[in-house]
């Protein structure tokens, strides 16, 4: 069975992890499954933006313990998927019940989070002796403040959806029934811009946090070339000035 449902509705890819009877505990499979996704949503220009959320009672309590086993052959640790911040597409999560270890971590990865009120969050590998590995620890302090970073990593704790809202790790909490009808319309509104100039901001928020403003200002100059020189820029503009709605085609 597929760990990994992905399906598109019109210009939104939807990947739902779909492991519910471990709360989609993330095992090698799923991380190879998901990789695959992530790649076909990346090379499909008809798709524009992706959700992620989980199926059953949870979003994920995060990497498959029994992975952890001495005796388990192939462990997820052994393969780096694709992440998706490497993927210049907006992701949004879609967040119910637990998000704990990997599961914050894959949320954390998504450009937007949207919780149900009924979310948990926290990173509990530290109650199992364990470390919040995939650049969860280098992740996390570039979101939120320091003293929340410890407070949830040292702990193990875990924390309501009010609180991670509180804590800036999340954008909105809806009520349960509302999750994804929230998170299709932060999509569908994002779909209503030019995907090129999405992709190009989502690209220089995340490789302009790394860079020196000198080079930053460099990449910067190549992007907005790259936007201007495009068929939906002009198209907006034009739209703008015969005052219509613009047909943006992702060229
Ligand atoms: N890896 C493997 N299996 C997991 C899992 C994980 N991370 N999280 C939950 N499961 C499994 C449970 O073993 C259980 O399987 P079973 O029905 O065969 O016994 C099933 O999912 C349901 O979990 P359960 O513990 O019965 O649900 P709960 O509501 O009582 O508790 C949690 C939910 C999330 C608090 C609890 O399952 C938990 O602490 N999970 C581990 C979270 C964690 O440490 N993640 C980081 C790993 S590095």
């Amino acid at each position: 069975m597929s760990t990994i449902e992905y399906t598109k509705k019109n210009k939104i890819a939807i990947f739902s992890l779909n492991r519910p009877d471990v709360l989609n505990a993330q095992n090698a499979q799923l991380h190879h499954e998901l990789n695959d996704a992530f790649l076909d949503f990346r090379d499909d220009s008809d798709l524009w933006v992706g959700i992620i959320n989980g199926h059953g009672r949870a979003f994920s309590a995060g990497a498959d313990i029994n992975d952890f086993a001495p005796s388990t052959t192939e462990s997820s640790a052994g393969f780096r998927r694709i992440r998706a911040e490497q993927i210049w597409k907006p992701f949004i999560a879609a967040i119910h019940g637990y998000c704990l270890g990997g599961g914050l971590q894959l949320a954390m990865e998504c450009d937007i989070r949207i919780a149900a009120d009924d979310a948990r969050f926290g990173y509990p590998e530290v109650l199992i002796g364990y470390f919040p590995g995939s650049e969860c620890t280098l992740r996390l302090p570039r979101y939120i403040n320091r003293s929340n970073v410890m407070e949830l990593m040292l702990t193990g704790k875990q924390i309501s959806a009010e609180e991670a809202y509180r804590m800036g790790l999340i954008n909105l909490v809806v009520p349960r029934d509302e999750l994804m009808q929230a998170a299709m319309s932060w999509a569908e509104s994002i779909c209503n811009a030019g995907p090129l100039g999405v992709q190009a901001t989502k690209e220089m928020i995340i490789r302009g946090y790394n860079m020196t403003w000198d080079d930053g200002m460099k990449l910067e100059a190549e992007l907005i070339g790259r936007v201007r020189n495009s068929e939906d820029f002009k198209e907006g503009t034009r739209a703008f000035i015969e005052k219509r709605k613009p047909q943006f085609k992702a060229q």
